[in-house]
């Protein structure tokens, strides 16, 4: 993807009180109105909670038994779409088409009415992830969100819809955050370190205050039974109990065979190895500046944060996180 010309990094901005990128709303419409169903499984997170690990766990308990293909040709991304996002043309390059239609490699380009192997083509990473999700043939649909609960579609309070929140620590989450940020190409320039830290302690991320998300979807379990609230802490301690709270909120009688099949082909390594996992089909992430699969850890926080910038953070988390009740571990 070397000569591909990708767009420049977009800006920050405020979307209806928090802080947004145009990917996330320019389909802002269609976002707001889009029509859930009863048996559709939300998997909701705050950027870098662990999406992709637990929208892999759902896929794999759901079709891992009855589509092989779908788990050998289909990234993760596209068997779960982004509800919000809306990539458009991403870039025009001269490379081999991985389109839908060519089916011989990783999905990449969706467009198929374009689709020439070999020839100068535009690249489309998703359309919109409304139209991914309406497009869906499968059920249930499972569909991935960083909103923070109050911008979530209405129809998927309405409809009952089961949701899966994962949230963890923030200083966890803000180490991942940082990563991501200055290998994606699709977010706004991270900075140093330093910088990019105090712009999360003040809330000023995609996606808007980490505080904020994972305490407002804590505050939403109380009263809408149909969330489970999981922690990536948990998943990383025993990964084997979490999918079993999964299957039994999901009301699934999966077996302890398949349950134990599944925590090992989830496990880090294999997710990082995985084509269909770990992200390596996406043109805007740069692989030799940090993998997408970096390290998977609890505490990777102590290789990031000085005394000082650790004392800052405890402070500013002691009063904004005095109102809510929710407790993460920092390590395990
Ligand atoms: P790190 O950057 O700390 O390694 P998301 O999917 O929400 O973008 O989250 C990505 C983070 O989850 C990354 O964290 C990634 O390595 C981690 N992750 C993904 N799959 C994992 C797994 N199977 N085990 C542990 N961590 C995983």
């Amino acid at each position: 993807w070397s000569s591909m010309k990708l767009p420049s990094r977009p800006e920050l901005f405020d979307f209806e009180g928090v802080s947004m990128v145009h990917y996330f709303t320019d389909n802002w419409e269609k976002v707001k109105n889009f029509q859930a169903r009863p048996d559709d499984i939300l998997i909701a997170t705050y950027p870098k909670a662990g999406t992709t690990w637990v929208s892999y766990i759902l896929d794999l308990l759901y079709f891992g038994n009855d589509a092989p293909e779908r788990q050998t040709s289909q990234p993760i991304y596209m068997r779960v779409p982004f509800l919000e996002s809306c990539f458009k043309v991403i870039a025009s390059a001269k490379v081999k088409c991985h389109c839908i239609s060519c089916k011989s490699e990783p999905v990449l380009c969706i467009s198929s009415e374009i689709c020439e192997a070999d020839t100068e083509v535009l690249c489309w990473l998703y359309s919109a992830g409304t139209e991914l999700a309406d497009n869906l043939t499968t059920s249930p649909r499972l569909i991935k969100t960083h909103l923070p609960v109050q911008l979530v579609p209405k129809s998927f309070w309405e409809q009952n819809s089961r949701i899966v929140y994962v949230a963890r620590n923030g200083k966890d989450n803000a180490v991942s955050y940082f990563h991501f940020d200055r290998m994606n190409m699709g977010e706004p320039e991270p900075g140093d370190w330093n910088t990019f830290l105090q712009k999360f302690i003040e809330g000023k991320k995609v996606f808007g205050p980490w505080y904020d998300h994972v305490s407002g979807w804590w505050e939403k379990k109380q009263t809408y039974s149909n969330l489970l609230y999981m922690f990536y802490e948990d998943l990383v301690e025993d990964t084997g109990r979490e999918v079993e709270r999964l299957c039994s909120f999901l009301g699934l009688s999966t077996s302890v065979e398949e349950r134990e099949k599944i925590t090992k082909g989830v496990q880090f390594d294999a997710m990082k190895q995985n084509k269909m996992t770990n992200y390596s089909t996406i043109p805007v992430m740069d692989f030799k500046i940090s993998p997408f699969m970096r390290k998977g850890k609890v505490g990777d926080w102590k290789n990031h944060f000085t005394v000082a910038q650790n004392e800052q953070f405890d402070e500013v988390y002691k009063q904004k996180m005095k109102n809510t009740t929710v407790k993460f571990r920092t390590e395990i």
